[in-house]
């Protein structure tokens, strides 16, 4: 095991109604002067911002208000929320929505601190502050409700890019899985895919003996093999959605990512289709992770053997092992199609003479992508190629 930091300071609200709580932690954690951010509007039509905003009003709680995240968030909002913040001194931000809505909070965060455009930071500029962020989460999916990250397309050039520091971990976070019932079966599926990508690329590692953080991994895959159908058949299953919901934050706070070099190469394929095509994220990994495992599984074979074994219950072939490595992967192709994915390029409307173009905008040059197996262009451009 390699040696870590880990610091994840997020307060998790869990259960039923408890963002009717949202004044209350607000005030706990210092907010005085609050900017609500939110999207595109399934927040205000099922009622949850009235909610929240009357929560801080019992507070006594000054907030404004900015609406209108995309998915795939974009920096012409985050600018617009940068200048809020300036001009009306706030303090405080608080997402109500989904990762897109999150990740524009921190990125609103960051630039309302900062002198400079808030693009540095996702040019690899270091994180040392932030304003507060704190998040009442709708979608288990991206895990932004607990971890360092942030992920903006900057419209000059529909560049998609992250930045991460500590400073981005929301200062608490609702999860109520109520939340999430009014979320169309895509949308789920989506996020469950997103959830379950965050989980393999930790869990793809040449770091050896880690059978904790293998063992946590392999946990959190299980669960969402068994709860996302039964989220899908029945969508108003609160158990299935509660369950779902802690899956998509242990999956990507790090708790299980620790102590082992991870890879994240498939989300940097998916992020240039998603900024080209503007397809959900969990869409675009269901085409890419598959074929960056068919490209990479003889690197170690044993370890892709034995996701098959433990997490898919294949059975082990000792002859020949990549038999088992190979039927692994098709197992989570099979599931991915199960709950709605898709799994090739003409799924997304993505086209195999763009793959020029996504190679170029990755930006590799000649430097690798990924650890697991250092990808260089050439290996890329057959990973897309996989796809199609
Ligand atoms: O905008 P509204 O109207 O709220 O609709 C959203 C949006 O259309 C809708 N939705 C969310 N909650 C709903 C709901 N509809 C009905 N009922 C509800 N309860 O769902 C759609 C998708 O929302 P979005 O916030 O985009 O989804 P997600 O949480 O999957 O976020 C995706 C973004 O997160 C980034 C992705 O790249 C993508 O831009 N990621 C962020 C990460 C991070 N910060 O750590 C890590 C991830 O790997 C990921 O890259
Ligand atoms: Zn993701």
């Amino acid at each position: 095991m390699n040696n870590f930091n880990f610091y994840s300071p997020t307060f998790f609200v869990f259960g039923k109604e408890r963002e009717n709580e949202a004044g209350k932690y607000v005030k706990r954690f210092g907010g005085t002067r609050v900017l609500i951010h939110y999207g595109g509007g399934s927040v205000c039509k099922s009622g949850l911002l009235d909610r929240v905003k009357e929560s801080l009003t019992a507070e006594g709680i000054y907030f404004s208000e900015l609406g209108g995240v995309k998915p795939n968030p974009r920096s012409g909002l985050v600018y617009k929320g940068i200048e809020i913040c300036k001009k009306e001194n706030i303090d405080f931000i608080l997402a109500v929505g989904g990762g897109s809505t999150i990740d524009s909070s921190k990125a609103i965060a960051l630039g309302a601190l900062y002198e400079g455009d808030f693009w540095d930071f996702y040019e690899g500029k270091r994180i040392d502050k932030a304003l507060p962020v704190a998040t009442i989460l709708t979608i288990s999916a991206a895990g932004s409700e607990g971890s360092t990250g942030s992920v903006i397309t900057h419209e000059n050039g529909m560049l998609k890019r992250a930045a991460n520091g500590d400073a981005l971990r929301p200062v608490f976070s609702i999860l109520n899985p109520e939340l999430t019932v009014t979320l169309p079966n895509y949308q789920t599926a989506c996020g469950a895919t997103d959830m379950m990508a965050h989980v393999m690329e930790r869990y793809f590692t040449n770091t050896k003996d880690i059978e904790i953080t293998d063992r946590l991994c392999e946990g959190i895959l299980l669960t969402i093999i068994k709860e996302a159908p039964k989220a899908l058949a029945n969508p108003t299953d609160y158990e299935s959605r509660a369950n779902l919901m802690w899956a998509g934050m242990v999956a990507h706070n790090d708790i299980c990512g620790v102590g082992r070099d991870q890879d994240w190469s498939s989300h940097q394929l998916e992020h240039e289709l998603s900024a080209l095509y503007d397809v959900a994220h969990g869409a675009g990994l269901a085409v890419m992770f598959p074929a960056w495992m068919k490209y990479v599984m003889y690197h170690d074979v044993m370890r892709f053997a034995q996701f098959a074994v433990r997490v898919w219950g294949c059975e082990m072939d000792y002859q020949q092992p990549e038999n088992t490595a190979r039927q692994g992967i098709a197992k989570l192709e099979q599931f991915l199609i199960s709950i709605g994915m898709p799994v090739r390029f003409a799924e997304l409307n993505a086209k195999a003479e763009d793959i020029p173009a996504l190679v170029k905008t990755l930006g590799l040059g000649n430097q690798t992508l990924g650890s697991f197996v250092k990808l260089t262009e050439k290996d890329v451009t057959a990973i897309y190629k996989l796809a199609i």
